[in-house]
This record gives structure tokens, C-alpha cells and sequence, in this order.
């Protein structure tokens, strides 16, 4: 990430007691360019000294800030969203499970205020769904299953980053996505689907492999996150990146690039 001598960009914390919420704030120290103005919380779940903490009941009131992170869970999504264009402040959100009307009005958000949504923060997983892509380009007739494995408390299936993977193999296919999990008596592989299967226990953070099969051969295209700091680096710098940056939907791939092109 490339810092400027420019004041620090203001930052809401959304989701600020959750799991990914605590790793944003864990990981904060390394970004001095980045200053927290404020977190924000639904329950009163104690969140370290020094926080500001606020309630997600009185989001009216928040300070003034640049950009907000969210990672909370998608019934709590529309809210941000509003009062990031009540502010003009630009948005960086990882929250998945999201609605296809939570994602129309982000495509008309991207009008007014900059936008990134990611159902993936790492650059690992960036660079797999870009593996998925050139490698089903090169082997279009190949079959292709993904496996997405989580923790045991994950509400929504399959995950954000495994429908990406599958788009990504649909798009080196030249073909539109039609995936689909198999439940009963469901007859032999349908050609040009892309069946994904999700997992669930223990503390897995993420994991996900794309299988390729052909006659007598596979090839399985995989990423292993071990750590959420990952995700709350990559959303971070994505934070920074985009703060003061013209309205539209930004891409994390477009990121990814210009920083393994540094
Ligand atoms: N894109 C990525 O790289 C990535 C990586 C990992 C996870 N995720 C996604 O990030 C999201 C959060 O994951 P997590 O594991 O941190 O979940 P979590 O531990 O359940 O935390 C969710 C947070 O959202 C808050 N919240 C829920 N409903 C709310 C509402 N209506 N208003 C305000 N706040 C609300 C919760 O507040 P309270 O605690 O106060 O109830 C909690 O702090 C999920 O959608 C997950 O799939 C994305």
C-alpha cells in the first residue's frame, strides 16, 4: 500500500464486535494513515479500551467520516449504505449473504459514492479466482466442483467467495455461471454446471478448492486462509485505496494488481 502525506483518512468500523470486526481493530495499528473515528456496535459486547464505541441504534449520530468498513451480516447492510450516501463517504464491505436488492442499490450507490464490495479480502484468494479463470479457459470440456469449508457458525451457504470462483471458472469457460448443490436423486452431471458443496465445523477460517476433472486426470486449484487478519489487511488497505476516489463500483482485482505491480 503506498501511504501519502496526507491527513489520515477517517474511518467507520462497522460490525465492530464481530469476529472480523475484532481483526479490523487488531490490524489498525499497522495502518497510521488510517485513524478510527468511530465503531460501531449493535450489542454492547465490550470492545477494547480507547475504542469510540457507538450503537448501531443511533447511527444517525456518527461522527463524520471518509470511508466506512463493514463486516456485519446482511439484514444490518441497507442501513450502512443509506447513511453512507446521506454522508458522501465511500464504502468498503465484505458482508455476504447479501440481497439481490442490497445488491441493486449498491449498483446504484456506485452512482453517487465509491463502492467495493468483496466476498474475499485476501490477495491469495484474488489470485486463485484468477488461476480458476485461465485454467478453464485452457481446459473448457473439464468438469468443474468446488468445496468451500467454514467454521461451524457461518449463517450463509455457500460462501460469497465460492459463487466467485465459480463465476470466475464460468467466465474462462465463456459461459454464463449455472451452479448448483445435489440433494437426492438428481440424475447424472448436467454439462456446463458447476456444483459447489460447503462445509461447516470446527474453527476453519476459509478454505476453498476448485476441482477440474477430465478423463483420467484433475486438477484441484486451492486457497487456505488461516488467519482473518488476512481479510482485515485486505480491507484496510482497500479502505485507504478508495477513500477520495471518484463514485463507481471499484474492483479489489483492480487493487490486487496495482499492488503486486509495485
Ligand atoms: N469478505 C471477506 O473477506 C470476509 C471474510 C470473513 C467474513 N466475511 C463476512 O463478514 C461478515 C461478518 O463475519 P463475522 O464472522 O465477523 O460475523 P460475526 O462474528 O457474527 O459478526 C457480525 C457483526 O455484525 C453485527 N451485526 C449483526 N446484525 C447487525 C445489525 N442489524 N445492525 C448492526 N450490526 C449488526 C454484530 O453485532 P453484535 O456482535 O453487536 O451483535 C457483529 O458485530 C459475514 O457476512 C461473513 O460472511 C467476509
Amino acid at each position: 500500500m503506498t501511504c501519502s502525506a496526507t491527513d489520515p483518512i477517517r474511518l467507520l468500523l462497522f460490525g465492530a464486535a464481530g469476529r472480523m470486526g475484532q481483526a479490523v481493530l487488531s490490524v489498525l495499528p499497522e495502518y497510521p494513515q488510517v485513524e478510527l473515528v468511530v465503531a460501531v456496535s449493535r450489542s454492547d459486547h465490550p470492545l477494547p479500551p480507547g475504542i469510540p464505541v457507538f450503537p448501531s441504534t443511533a447511527l444517525a449520530g456518527v461522527p463524520e467520516f471518509d470511508v466506512a468498513i463493514d463486516f456485519s451480516l446482511a439484514p444490518a447492510f441497507s442501513r450502512l449504505l443509506e447513511l453512507c450516501l446521506d454522508r458522501r463517504a465511500a464504502l468498503v464491505s465484505g458482508t455476504t449473504g447479501l440481497s439481490s436488492a442490497d445488491r441493486h442499490a449498491i449498483e446504484q450507490a456506485g452512482t453517487r459514492i465509491p463502492l467495493l464490495w468483496s466476498s474475499n479480502f485476501s490477495i491469495g484468494a484474488a489470485v486463485l479466482c484468477v488461476l480458476a479463470e485461465r485454467a478453464a479457459r485452457l481446459l473448457a470440456d473439464w468438469e468443474c466442483e468446488i468445496v468451500e469449508t467454514h467454521h461451524r457458525r457461518k449463517i450463509d451457504a455457500p460462501s460469497g467467495t465460492a459463487l466467485a470462483l465459480a463465476e470466475s471458472v464460468a467466465r474462462g469457460r465463456g459461459e454464463d455461471t449455472v451452479w448448483r448443490d445435489r440433494i437426492g436423486s438428481v440424475g447424472p452431471r448436467t454439462p456446463g454446471t458447476i456444483g459447489i458443496a460447503s462445509l461447516r465445523g470446527g474453527d476453519v477460517v476459509g478454505e476453498h478448492v476448485a476441482t477440474l476433472f477430465s478423463e483420467g486426470e484433475r486438477i484441484e486449484l486451492g486457497h487456505r486462509a488461516q488467519d482473518r487478519r488476512v481479510f482485515a489487511r485486505g480491507a484496510v488497505r482497500a479502505a485507504h485505496w478508495i477513500a477520495g476516489r471518484e463514485p463507481g463500483i471499484h474492483q479489489l482485482a483492480d487493487l490486487v494488481a496495482s499492488e503486486l505491480a509495485d
